[in-house]
């Protein structure tokens, strides 16, 4: 199959039309959202759905998420509550994920068998538009290859989904870099089940009843069932063996200087530190208080560390509070739990 992408912004009405016909006919079409790409197929259609886990590599357990143009439209596919609309009226459209029970509309094939769907209402105004032209619920599950970093340009996507799905609508660089944050919800509690860039702190304004789920910051314990499927895999691996450094015990400048002598590596630093080391290999993730670029480059900087062909990364052990827990939240499983200095 050849993979055409197209640049395009919401008033790409051709473009748009051509892809909500593909959607309509049960293809595939990758999209750009304010987050990371989709990919994206039509909700309602089982074949569909089960194509993205092909063209992904996807576990069949690992649940999509379905977006929709309007918060009200969830009434189609879910069961809401009061709950939803306070935080739709605060978050939507935005990048939010909300978890409810589902309606009978929705395939298992979306839910992967379970009753509960997940439902995001995306600001980008091409994704927006395309859900608006289409008519249906659009299923999209970030557009990468399983097990990947999420794709933050359509180049990303390309190289990964090249050959196996028709259209890429190409929407430029994502405006955050990593995806919604992913709640599950009651009458009057959260459950925090991945974070993003709507923080814990925002969500309280909201409903003060908020927890964080045991997987968010560590790992998931032998036998324990992860309330989120997605929690339990691997994801987000570099080739290399990443490393962070917690550089309250550790100097990690001293540190960095040493492994570029002895290994070959890269080295993910803030800006602020890039002439202090060694200019080889050097992944500058943003500035050590500007939290928002460290996310936008996040995904985009593991992807460089594979093209480097380095051995080993080193970076930063992110603050797991706020803003910085999207960023703690990725980084700890994308080296799989390996901890310089505790
Ligand atoms: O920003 C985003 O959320 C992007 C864009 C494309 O919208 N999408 C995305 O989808 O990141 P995906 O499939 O890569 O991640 C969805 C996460 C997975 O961890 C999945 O397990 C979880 O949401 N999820 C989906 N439905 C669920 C459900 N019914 N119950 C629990 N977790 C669910
Ligand atoms: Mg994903």
């Amino acid at each position: 199959m050849i993979t055409e992408i197209f640049k395009v912004d919401e008033n790409s009405i051709l473009e748009l039309e051509k892809a909500s016909k593909l959607l309509n006919d049960g293809e595939l079409v990758a999209i750009p959202t304010e987050t990371v790409y989709g990919l994206g197929a039509n909700a309602l259609n089982k074949n569909a759905c089960l194509n993205i886990f092909k063209a992904k590599g996807r576990p069949s357990d690992n649940p999509l998420i379905v977006h929709i143009a309007k918060p009200e439209d969830a009434e189609k596919i879910a069961y809401t509550n009061e709950l939803y609309y306070k935080l739709a009226k605060r978050f939507m459209p935005g990048p939010l994920t909300v978890i409810m029970p589902k309606r009978d509309i929705i395939p298992y094939e979306v839910t992967a068998g379970l009753e509960t769907v997940a439902v995001r209402c995306p600001e980008h105004k091409v994704a927006h538009k395309l859900i608006e032209i289409a008519k249906i619920p659009i299923a999209a599950p970030s557009a990468n290859t399983s097990g990947k970093p999420s794709p933050t340009t359509a180049q990303h996507v390309y190289d990964d989904m090249n050959g196996k799905i028709p259209m890429i609508l190409d929407g430029g660089e994502c405006k955050f870099g990593v995806e919604s944050t992913v709640i599950s919800i009651t009458n009057d509690s959260i459950m925090l089940l991945r974070p993003g860039s709507i923080t814990v702190e925002a969500l309280k304004e909201i409903c003060p009843n908020v927890k964080i789920a045991s997987a968010v910051k560590e790992e998931l314990k032998q036998g324990e069932t992860a309330l989120s499927p997605g929690m339990k895999y691997k994801h987000y691996a570099p080739k290399a063996n990443l490393y962070l450094v917690n550089d309250k015990n550790i100097n990690f400048i001293e540190l960095a200087k040493e492994k570029q002598k002895t290994e070959n590596c890269a080295i993910m630093c803030y800006d602020e530190e890039i002439s202090l080391l060694e200019n080889k290999n050097l992944l500058p993730v943003g500035k050590k208080d500007d939290v928002k670029e460290q996310t936008k480059r996040l995904f985009i900087l593991l992807r460089r560390a594979d093209d480097l062909c380095v051995d080993t990364v080193y970076a930063h052990l992110p603050y797991d509070e706020g803003e910085s827990l999207a960023i703690y939240n990725r980084m700890i499983r994308a080296c799989a739990h390996r901890v310089l200095g505790g």
